[in-house]
């Protein structure tokens, strides 16, 4: 690697750079004899004694003893390789790297992403201008007055709006020169059943997603009304995998520091009330269910996450998959819960951000959040349920040190009706290493499991994407967490290479073999044999495929109980017949989102 070019390059980038204003844009420096000093970003401190000599080119903390110079600084500051520290500041001071060691195939890679970039920025800027300069705009307008967003929030986040109109975009971009393949590929027209092409967002007001610097790689366009979808996304291009993305994180990262908290929320418009309100810390995981490529972007500027999702069922669901994420970092979560209204965004227009910080600051532990989770989604008025709900807290009573463990104790004590003596008994018997007890129904399964092809070609697919990106792995098995999956090879696969995931490593094939058997071994080679490139529509079609198959069999296994239940004489059957109704409004959902995800593909294909 090492080149008299390349040594050249990181010298005239040392030179180019200020250590003092690239530190100053991170941390607040006050100057006092000779030197800057500021609270320390690697370490928690009130005083300041972390220190900048601009002259020297170096800093150093008095704390924690972490010191460099300005790229070690960005190197621990955004969490990257020294050498990709270099290039980052290349990249903003303009410098160009010397790039003979480039492939063809690289370079032409990277001017298709420039193009992308600058396509998307053009993008912005002609939904903003629609937004606020023309006549097409004015029904946007009256839709973000309507829920309190005034003129500074979209000029701040850039919001727009597309006209209810085939090809406003298509035509203007045409005109600019911009190839169509280029439109298509950025994902901002599709095309249509004749072959021409069409806007894909229309009469939609436009949110731009913008990658962690700030530059923007996709759109959300929420309907004005009560149609399907409420909001159309860009589809997985090569700059937008929504994945790997947080709302709002390019606005929020420095709040994020300097308040050394991350409130992390599920949608767009939760994010920009919150901000609008003065909380400006705060993120968006985009609907998607909270992954762990999402949970590094935020360890990057802090450890503590608040989350803060909908108070509905569904919100309270996708809270326990996100704390399963976060479980096995060293992020330290807490749980907020909106105690009125629905969602942050209500909560905050009704109440204002004052409110919200006072409830932010008095977040729940996880163990407490999950107690309580366990006490609400168990019937505890049964002796049944006692036990479930009681056994779903092990884990987290385990996990907790002995002052918190007591405490919970006592909960459960009061919450179950349970001799104390009974939750030491069953907690000294809890053997910790039962996998996500937590999230699994106690009874064992009886009905019959026959998964179909769908539901293994789904597997596959899953297994496919995740043994290239171990990150999919740790999101399906979070998202699936709670039934058995449908082929238990599959699940074993998944939470193998999941585990990989969480260590930052890659899955090896020899390892497959010497740790889950020649079965496990031979799926692998199958599954990517068979393989196709799947993007991310596919992931989502696939995590619902094999949802629907869980519950399917869930809902078969509490009828069966029940029926048998009701032969026995046993009350208790219209219980478990209620919860496999709730499975059953689960279901009839699952197949209402597979629809219209159906209809969206028709309509925009
Ligand atoms: P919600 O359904 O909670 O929407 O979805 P919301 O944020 O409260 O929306 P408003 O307030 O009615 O406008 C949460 C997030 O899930 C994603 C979006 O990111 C949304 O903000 N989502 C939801 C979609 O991408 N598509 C949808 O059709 C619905
Ligand atoms: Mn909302």
């Amino acid at each position: 690697m090492r080149s008299a070019e390349m040594d050249a390059f990181v010298a005239r980038v040392r030179e180019a750079s200020d250590i003092l204003s690239v530190v100053a844009s991170y941390v607040p420096l006050k100057r006092k004899s000779g030197r800057y000093w500021g609270c320390c970003p690697f370490h928690q401190e009130k005083t300041p004694s972390f220190s900048v000599v601009p002259d020297e080119g170096f800093f150093y903390c008095f704390g924690c003893h972490a010191g460099g110079n300005v790229f070690k600084f960005i190197s621990m500051i955004e969490n990257v390789s020294y050498f990709d520290a270099i290039k980052l500041q290349a990249e903003k001071l303009g410098i160009a790297m010397p790039n003979r060691e480039k492939s063809e195939k690289e370079l032409a890679r990277e001017r298709k992403l420039d193009d992308l970039r600058k396509l998307m920025g053009m993008a912005q800027s002609f939904f903003h201008n629609c937004l606020v300069k023309t006549r097409y705009g004015e029904q946007g307008l009256r839709y973000f007055a309507g829920r309190g967003v005034g003129t500074d929030v979209i000029e701040t986040f850039g919001l727009g709006f597309a006209p209810d109109a085939p090809g406003k975009l298509r035509d203007a971009f045409k005109k600019r020169g911009v190839r169509e393949e280029l439109l298509l590929e950025a994902g901002l027209v599709s095309e249509g059943r004749g072959g021409g092409v069409y806007d894909r967002f229309r009469n939609r007001v436009i949110i731009p997603i913008a990658d962690e610097r700030g530059r923007v790689v996709g759109f959300g366009g929420r309907v004005l009304g009560d149609g399907t979808p409420k909001y159309l996304n860009s589809p997985e291009t090569a700059l937008f995998n929504k994945r790997k993305l947080l709302f709002g994180l390019d606005h929020a990262k420095k709040a994020i520091r300097e308040e050394g908290k991350a409130i992390l929320v599920e949608g767009y418009m939760d994010a920009i009330s919150l901000s609008a309100a003065g909380v400006k810390n705060v993120a968006a995981s985009l609907g998607t269910a909270f992954t762990a490529e999402q949970c590094r972007l935020l360890l990057r500027h802090t450890k503590e996450i608040c989350f803060c999702y909908d108070s509905d069922e569904a919100g309270q669901r996708a809270t326990m998959r996100a704390l399963s994420i976060v479980r096995g970092t060293d992020a330290q979560a807490r749980v907020l819960i909106i105690p009125d209204g629905k969602d942050p965004d209500e909560f905050v227009r009704k109440h204002g951000g004052e409110a919200f910080r006072t409830l932010a600051d008095k977040a729940m532990p996880i163990g407490k959040f999950q107690i309580r989770y366990a006490l609400k989604t168990n019937d505890i008025r049964t002796l049944d349920g006692k036990n479930r709900a009681l056994r779903a807290c092990l884990p987290t009573l385990r996990a907790s040190g002995a002052i918190e463990q007591n405490a919970y104790i006592h909960d459960l004590q009061g919450a179950l009706g349970v001799d104390e003596g009974i939750i030491r008994q069953e907690l000294a018997m809890y053997r910790g290493d039962e996998p996500a007890s937590e999230f699994r129904p106690p009874m064992r399964r009886q009905a019959v499991r026959t998964p179909d092809d769908a539901v293994r070609r789904a597997g596959r697919g899953l297994i496919r994407m995740a043994w290239r990106d171990p990150g999919v792995a740790v999101a399906a098995v979070a998202e699936l967490e709670g039934e058995p999956f449908p082929v238990a090879l599959h699940e074993k696969l998944l939470r193998y290479i999941a585990q990989c995931g969480e260590l930052h490593q890659r899955p090896q094939d020899e390892e497959i073999l010497a740790n889950l058997g020649e079965e496990a071994a031979a799926e692998i080679s199958r599954t990517m044999i068979e393989g196709r490139d799947e993007s991310e529509e596919n992931y989502t079609a696939f995590l619902r495929t094999i949802r629907l198959a869980q519950l399917k069999t869930a809902f078969e296994e509490y009828r069966l109980r029940a029926d048998e239940m009701e032969r026995k004489g046993n009350s208790d059957f219209l219980q478990e017949l209620q919860k496999s109704q709730r499975i059953k409004q689960e279901i009839d959902e699952l197949h209402i989102q597979i629809d219209s995800l159906h209809q969206d593909a028709e309509t925009n294909g």
